[in-house]
């Protein structure tokens, strides 16, 4: 029996030396010192076995078991070891390598001309407000000199989402909104960007859903001058030092008077272009001084305040300063436009 259990034990060790991996060191573990093994086996003759002699074969039995044990522990650590350094060299980073450059987005050519105006007129010391796109009637048009029925309602066709509620059609809501809230107190000087909605059919210039930036500033002695000052500060500013502008007389229920202010063609100077059909002035927005009845209406006291108004077209703005011959270029998402615009 002792021979027997020496030879399992060299037997054994041969196997766990030429394991090639764990899968196979484990299937010598489960052949030697499994109940089924041939350890085991043999320990079941030590019934046959004197009383002397069986406290020994036990005690050899267990020494030849722990001497495998100990060596397939050995085997494990050696094998876990070599997968580590085998995983490690096929992992290894070349950092010589060229990076994959990362495609990195960019603003919108809308959104830079609406950052670009806002940074125009933070500096001129005006806040930025905001107010709904789905709006009240009341906000769109009644509050702003547009009661219910009057024929000037169809100047801007109108999304009706209820009879009371609907997308705004300028962000003039904005004027009668930030006015309301300052229940006639104090001075006001906001812009508003935002998105506008109207019935118009798309073309190379409208679209039925555009952008716009209102301004509004009112106070105590403000003047027709001081809204003919701030546009200019700001075509110039925005197209550059030659250019002029042309305040044209026209109709807006809440302003009076009323303006439509264009700025000179930037391709043909002035002179009359395709681009500027022939007239070398170019429309960008309107404006006009606060109707007394807006400020009335919300609350400021119209004969010691006056104030003025302006909605700028932002995709017209943006057309102008890149030169894009069609609306509907910002509209579509093609990235080829878009990729132009790419801040560097
Ligand atoms: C208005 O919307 C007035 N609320 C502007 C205003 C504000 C006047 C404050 C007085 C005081 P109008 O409908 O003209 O006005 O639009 C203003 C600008 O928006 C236009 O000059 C044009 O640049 C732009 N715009 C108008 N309709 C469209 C459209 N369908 N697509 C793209 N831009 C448009």
């Amino acid at each position: 029996m002792k021979e027997r259990l020496q030879e399992l034990q060299q037997e054994a060790i041969v196997k766990i030396d030429d394991s090639k991996d764990l899968k196979a060191l484990n299937d010598v573990r489960v052949a030697y010192l499994g109940k089924k093994g041939p350890i085991t086996e043999v320990l079941r003759g030590m019934g046959k076995l004197s009383a002397e002699e069986r406290p020994v074969m036990g005690a050899l039995a267990n020494e030849v078991r722990e001497a495998i044990a100990s060596k397939i522990e050995e085997k494990q650590a050696a094998l876990e070891a070599e997968e580590i350094n085998r995983k490690l060299a096929s992992e290894t980073i070349d950092v010589t390598l060229p990076g994959r450059p990362v495609k990195v987005g960019t603003h919108h050519p809308l959104t830079s001309v609406i950052e670009e105006v806002e940074d125009l007129f933070l500096g001129m010391g005006y806040e930025v407000a905001e107010g709904p796109e789905v709006e009240q009637d009341y906000y769109n048009f009644e509050a702003l000199n547009l009661p219910k029925g009057h024929p000037a309602r169809d100047m801007q066709d109108t999304f009706y989402i209820t009879e009371e509620t609907l997308l705004r059609t300028h962000t003039s809501t904005v004027q009668a909104r930030v006015m309301n809230g300052n229940e006639g107190k104090g001075p006001i000087k906001i812009i508003c960007p935002g998105k506008v909605y109207r019935r118009d059919d798309d073309d190379a210039t409208h679209s039925h859903q555009f952008m716009q930036i209102e301004g509004l500033v009112v106070d105590e002695n403000i003047r027709m001058s001081d809204l003919k000052g701030t546009l200019e500060v700001f075509v110039k500013k925005m197209f550059g030092a030659e250019r002029e502008i042309r305040l044209r007389p026209s109709f807006f229920p809440f302003t009076e008077p009323s303006v439509e202010v264009d700025v000179s063609c930037a391709k043909c100077g002035g002179k009359g272009c395709n681009v500027c059909k022939q007239t070398g002035w170019i429309e960008i927005l309107g404006a006009g001084m606060v109707h007394p009845n807006v400020l009335e209406m919300a609350g400021y006291d119209s004969k010691k305040y006056r104030g003025f108004a302006f909605g700028i077209g932002v995709e017209r703005i943006a057309m102008l300063k890149h030169g894009v011959d069609d609306i509907r270029h910002f509209y579509t998402n093609d990235a080829r436009f878009l990729n132009q615009f790419k801040q560097v």
